[in-house]
């Protein structure tokens, strides 16, 4: 159901500020519980766990499981993500199952004699691959957290794979831009064409394959996966296309804990991803600087609002590319960077009326992240919440999948910095703290964030998108923290986002009015016209009347929240 109004309060505020729309969109309202995923029938088995008693960490796992069969592109058994939980006894915790670099993997290993990077090796194909997190993570939280057995939660996704789903628009739409990797390995073509030609709306999508390992997971635990039946395909794949994988890489894989990134902002606090995720860091530090700027007073997308969150954005994107890296492996200067007196000095640089050229900020810049990830939330009616980001890293990740696996591997590698102080593939360079070494996690943007008000639940959210996850983040809690938007509002408004480099502005269609974008140029800036990106899966709760607020992002026709 969709319900108009939020709190009488923000409904006030919003009378007074600048409006991103003429119609305002309206979130999904509900009591108990809520669920909000990039796949309509990932959302229903979320919020079905959550109806038959389970909290909100058994339904993370069961969507994470279910967005591996109904999500394919971008929910993984074969990748590695991250996840931001808030108990309802009001402490948090992180969890950090991203994917590690093979044993043997080293600095050098993308570039050829020249030095040069070698297209597509850290990107197609087995050489891409690193060890996938995914299956260790989401059991590791079940066990901890969780209130319900692993075959339970896993049983929808075994449903879904086994008994197939129909597929709707987005899922046709999502699967047909890669007809011609499918075409190229009969494995794959078996599963994801029909005969050899890409689905149609209305077609049942099958992964008998999936099936089986999803039960042999659900029956043998992540050992099946890491030291049995499952590493060893994977392995075998691996070693017949000059991959890197092997059985110690696996059984060394674990997940762990780890302290959330915490930062306050105008009262409210924001826990985020720690290293190896940028995501709260920098996510902090923008916040941290805009702090010292009356946002709401300048206005919505207004110059002067703008310029001072492009000035924001481009100094912790700066910070983020020359300084972290996984801290198993380097020292990040995260208390330095998510200081408020280093945010104070960083607005003492920023001029009032001009852009900062990025080139006076450091020499090295940032990657161009491919666009396919996943973000999902989840509210229960205990007070948990939790916020899951996860991904194969491009859609589809390698394009690869091990024999009859029936699940695809990621291409996480390519997160890493190929060549260390030079031009990446992508005509962009990252820091030295991110260069490849054995059993390291390359450096992530992926930014699960939870925000609370007076130790009460307010925001839950996250997206894909690359950087540009970061800066869509900032820019879903802005929206309401500052500029009133409701929770639907703030996940649809357009976005615009700045990496340090290139030194311009990506924009989403109708972010800035002719006269702003003119004013801003004048004032040093260069715009690129962007297609939308990003997609934030989000849950506000109501302060006052505790009812939670779901938005899907509307950029994902195919998502959906749903609560009861
Ligand atoms: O971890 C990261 O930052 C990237 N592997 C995420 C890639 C991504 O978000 C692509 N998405 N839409």
């Amino acid at each position: 159901m969709k319900m108009k109004g939020c709190s009488l309060g923000l409904s006030m505020l919003l009378l007074f500020a600048g409006n991103a729309f003429a119609v305002v969109p309206q979130p999904v309202v509900a009591k108990q519980g809520m669920v909000v995923s990039e796949q309509q029938l990932a959302t229903q088995v979320g919020v079905d766990i959550l109806r038959a008693g389970g909290n909100a960490i058994d339904a993370a796992v069961a969507v994470g499981y279910a967005l591996a069969v109904v999500y394919p592109c971008c929910g993984n058994i074969g990748g590695g993500g991250f996840m931001t939980i808030h108990f309802a006894n009001g402490n948090d915790t992180f969890l950090n199952f991203r994917e590690k670099a093979p044993l043997a993997a080293t600095p050098a290993m993308y570039l050829d004699a020249k030095e040069q990077v070698i297209p597509g090796k850290s990107t197609i194909g087995y050489t891409a691959v690193a060890v996938p997190g995914s299956v260790s993570g989401l059991d590791m939280v079940l066990q901890k957290y969780g209130t319900m057995s692993r075959a339970r939660v896993m049983a929808p996704a075994i449903h879904l794979a086994e008994q197939g789903f129909i597929l709707g628009t987005a899922d046709v739409k999502s699967l047909a831009h890669y007809t011609d990797t499918f075409r190229k390995q009969a494995n794959i073509a078996a599963i994801f064409l029909k005969n050899n030609q890409p689905y149609q709306v209305g077609d049942r999508l099958i992964q008998t394959d999936l099936a089986n390992t999803l039960k042999q997971i659900a029956q043998q635990g992540p050992a099946v996966f890491y030291k049995g039946s499952i590493a060893t395909a994977l392995v075998k794949a691996s070693q017949a296309h000059n991959g890197l994988l092997s059985m110690e890489d696996f059984a060394r894989y674990s997940s762990e804990v780890l302290q959330p990134i915490h930062c306050t902002y105008r009262g409210y606090t924001i826990i985020s991803a720690p290293p190896p995720s940028s995501g709260g860091v920098t996510l902090c530090e923008m916040l941290n600087i805009l702090e010292g700027y009356p946002l709401s007073n300048l206005g919505y997308h207004s110059v002067q609002s703008s310029h001072y969150m492009i000035e924001a954005m481009r100094y912790a994107f700066a910070d983020r590319n020359n300084n972290l890296g996984d801290p198993d492996f380097v020292k990040n200067p995260v208390d330095h960077l998510i200081a408020k007196d280093y945010a104070a000095k960083i607005r003492q640089r920023i001029q009032e009326y001009k852009a900062t050229p990025s080139n006076t900020l450091f020499s090295k810049s940032l990657p161009d992240e491919s666009t396919h990830t996943t973000h999902y939330s989840v509210m229960d009616k205990f007070g948990n919440a939790v916020a899951v980001t996860y991904t194969l890293n491009s859609y589809f990740g390698a394009g690869v999948i091990a024999s009859n696996t029936g699940f695809f591997l990621n291409n996480e590698m390519d997160d890493f910095t190929s060549k260390p102080k030079g031009v990446n593939q992508f005509g962009l360079v990252q820091g030295a703290p991110n260069i490849i070494q054995a059993g390291k996690r390359p450096l992530s943007s992926m930014t699960p964030t939870i925000v609370i008000k007076n130790k009460q639940l307010f925001l839950v959210l996250g997206s894909p998108g690359g950087p540009r996850i970061i800066t869509a983040t900032l820019q879903t809690i802005i929206n309401v923290l500052d500029f009133a938007m409701n929770i639907q509002q703030a996940v649809d408004a357009p976005r615009f986002h700045q990496q340090w480099l290139p030194d311009s502005v990506d924009v989403e269609p109708f972010t800035f009015s002719a006269d702003t974008t003119r004013e801003l140029t004048q004032m040093g800036y260069h715009f690129t016209p962007h297609d939308p990106w990003g997609a934030v899966e989000a849950i506000m709760i109501d302060p006052n009347s505790k009812l939670l607020y779901g938005a899907n992002d509307d950029r994902r026709p195919g998502g959906k929240a749903l609560g009861y």
